[in-house]
């Protein structure tokens, strides 16, 4: 087992110590490992909206997860509507004069030994995801440096206003990045089985009536849970 790493050493790897080159430090996996044999699988929502579509999409998507195994799985949404996240920093830049940085918080929490499942979840800016959600891609890059995300399993939902507004590019943009946190991304299971969860907002800001939307997002949720499940068999 690889040794945890201090709260200071952690901030520092994230870039908010003094003396540190603005957050480029690889730093290992966090924690010990899970003596009471549960798997957590946490959904981020890349909003700039609080608890609006994606956040919801994403809650329909973890409750399908926990459904899987009640005793076992535990969930967590994390909204990063309200948080900063500094984009530059992952290029080196030092977080600038009046600017706050959450990102390091998040970045604790995904690289927990006990999460063994994430899924991003971004709404569809211009057939994309949206800056918010590529800001915090690109500070992950520090998680990479380590490989912290190493074999947890991943997934996307991506909530547009049109029907055919570019949610698969944008799954497509969330998986790649997923892709290179060497994590095993997964798509919504059958009998959807595609790239994941895809839901359709009609302007209202109401999914509820997405009936198709929210299958791939619940068969999103089932399929990450049963395959940390399958990763990791009970003792
Ligand atoms: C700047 C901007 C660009 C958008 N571009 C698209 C788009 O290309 N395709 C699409 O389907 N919806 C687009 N939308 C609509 C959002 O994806 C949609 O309203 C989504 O439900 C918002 O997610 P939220 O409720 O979590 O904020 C755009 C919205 C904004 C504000």
């Amino acid at each position: 087992m690889e040794p945890s790493v201090t709260r200071r050493t952690f901030v520092q790897a994230m870039g908010v110590g003094a003396g540190t080159a603005a957050g480029l430090a690889p730093f290992a996996a966090q924690g010990a490992d899970n003596p009471e044999n549960t798997l957590k699988i946490v959904a981020v929502a890349c909003s700039p909206r609080k608890g609006m579509t994606t956040a919801q999409a994403l809650g329909f998507c973890l409750e399908a997860a926990k459904a899987v195994d009640p005793d076992r799985i535990e969930t967590e949404l994390i909204d990063l509507a309200e948080m900063e996240i500094p984009g530059y920093m992952a290029a080196g830049i030092p977080l600038k004069p009046g600017h706050r940085d959450d990102f390091p918080k998040v970045a604790e929490k995904l690289a927990d030994r006990g999460v063994a499942g994430i899924i991003i979840g971004s709404p569809v800016y211009y057939r994309n995801v949206t800056a918010l959600c590529k800001a915090f891609i690109d500070r992950c890059r520090v998680l990479r440096a380590g490989f912290a995300l190493s074999n947890k399993v991943g997934g996307a939902v991506a909530v547009g206003g049109g029907r055919n507004g570019g949610q698969e590019l944008t799954l497509q943009a969330i998986h790649s990045a997923l892709l290179c946190q060497e994590m095993l991304v997964v798509g919504d299971g059958r009998p959807t089985a595609h790239a994941g969860g895809a839901v359709w907002n009609p302007g209202t800001d109401d999914i509820s009536e997405d009936k198709i939307g929210l299958a791939t997002v619940r068969n999103l949720g089932r399929r990450v849970a049963e395959v940390a499940l399958q990763r990791a068999p009970a003792e």
